[in-house]
């Protein structure tokens, strides 16, 4: 279920219909500065796992901390997690949720434009080994998606930009007409909900009738090819590293 409303209202309610043994919010620093106050007071007791920022922390060494810390908390299968943060903090919180136990519960807060509009929806987790993107992990749809573009609001304008990248891309492979309409506008002037919703709403068309990427789901990666390639080019040159929607927006 992916709700697409303000976080204080979708947060409380999904809460309210369910009943948790446990709650753990995993945060990296950034997400805990500017998007945990947003819903700490919603939330019950809780515990708080904090992860370092980065793709580079995308590791089993994160992934090992994250399962300690449910260990410690005593963690049962009627527990729930809540990832709060882009798309590094949703997929590896997803895949220690979806391995803790056989299966916890999880909800994705996704907060960077990237998260809100691709990594979150479509049940694709995991974390990298050894260099290799997204090598180990797991499909497991989510409990909810709970998105709100308050969040973008202290996210750097790269990261922002980055994420349109993928906005038009699901415009481009599902909406020419939409492309029309957005081009007319400055990438910083847009509706970030109008977008967010016309995004999600292609990905999960796609996803749900192939959601373990058998055949249609392939067209999520249109633009994909030379730009993961340009993208892995730049990855050991920290001068020049591009983020992924960068690197798309040059092919
Ligand atoms: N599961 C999928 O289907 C899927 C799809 C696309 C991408 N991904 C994955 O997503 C990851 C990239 O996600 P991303 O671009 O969100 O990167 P990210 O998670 O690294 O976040 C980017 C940066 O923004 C910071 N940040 C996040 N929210 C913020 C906010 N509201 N305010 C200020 N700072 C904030 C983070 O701390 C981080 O430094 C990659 O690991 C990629 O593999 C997964
Ligand atoms: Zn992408």
């Amino acid at each position: 279920m992916v709700k697409i409303a303000p976080i204080t209202e979708s947060l409380p309610a999904f809460l309210a219909a369910h009943s948790f043994s446990q709650i753990a919010v995993v945060v990296d620093e950034h997400t805990k500065a500017h998007c945990y106050p947003l819903i700490q007071s919603l939330l019950p007791a809780h515990t708080l796992i904090e992860i370092t920022s980065g793709e580079s922390e995308k590791t089993l060494d994160s992934a090992s901390l994250i399962w300690e810390k449910l260990t410690e908390a005593a963690f049962d299968r009627h527990g729930l997690v809540i990832n709060l943060g882009g798309g590094v903090i949703g997929d590896m919180g997803g895949f220690c949720a979806a391995t803790y136990k056989r299966g916890l519960y999880f909800i994705q807060i996704p907060t960077t434009l990237l998260s809100q509009v691709d990594a979150s929806v479509g049940g694709k987790l995991g974390i990298d080994f050894h260099g290799l993107k997204n090598h180990i992990g797991v499909f497991r749809v989510p409990d909810a998606v709970l998105i709100d573009a308050v969040f973008l609001k202290t996210l750097p304008w790269r990261e922002l930009r980055s994420g349109y990248a993928e906005v038009i891309k699901h415009c481009l492979i599902a909406d020419a007409s939409k492309w029309e309409e957005i081009r007319q506008k400055n990438w910083q002037e847009q509706d970030w909900t109008d977008l967010i919703t016309h995004s999600v709403a292609i990905k999960e068309n796609v996803t749900t009738q192939d959601p373990t990427e058998k055949g249609l789901r392939k067209i999520l990666n249109f633009g994909h090819t030379l730009g993961h390639a340009i993208e892995t080019y730049f990855l050991d040159d920290s001068d020049q590293r591009l983020l992924h929607g960068e690197a798309l927006q040059s092919e």
